[in-house]
């Protein structure tokens, strides 16, 4: 049993390439993504020039992303709609899709 819930278990990492990708973490990806994308409107800091960012919805922690993970996946992935005028570079929206998977579950 041990086994096969094992086996299981790689043949699911190896299913989302999580194992093979080189970590994309908060420290090397996300910190700077929410600063250049999404801070601008959606930081704590901020109360006056928030562009109509709810309040509450903020991006300036690790703990903030975690958050927000899923509805950043539907947002910014799914949707597109987020940063507002968009502008993200293709490149930035994969290692956005890994970090989201592979780091924080979504
Ligand atoms: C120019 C300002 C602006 C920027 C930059 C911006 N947002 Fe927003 N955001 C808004 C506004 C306005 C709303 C409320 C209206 C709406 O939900 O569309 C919002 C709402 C949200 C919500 C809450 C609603 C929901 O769907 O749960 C999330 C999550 C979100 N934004 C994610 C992001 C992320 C992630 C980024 C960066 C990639 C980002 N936003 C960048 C203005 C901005």
């Amino acid at each position: 049993m041990i086994v096969l819930v094992l086996a299981l278990a790689c043949a699911t990492e190896a299913d989302t390439g999580c194992d093979d990708a080189a970590p994309v973490t908060w420290n090397n990806f996300g910190h700077g993504f929410m600063t250049t994308y999404c801070v601008g409107c959606h930081s704590v800091e901020n109360t006056d020039r928030r562009y109509g960012a709810p309040t509450g919805v903020d991006f300036d922690t690790e703990d903030d992303a975690i958050e927000w993970a899923a509805r950043t996946r539907v947002r910014v992935l799914e949707d597109g709609d987020m940063p507002v005028g968009g502008g993200v570079y293709a490149a930035d929206l994969e290692l956005l899709d890994t970090w989201l998977r592979c780091e924080l579950g979504e």
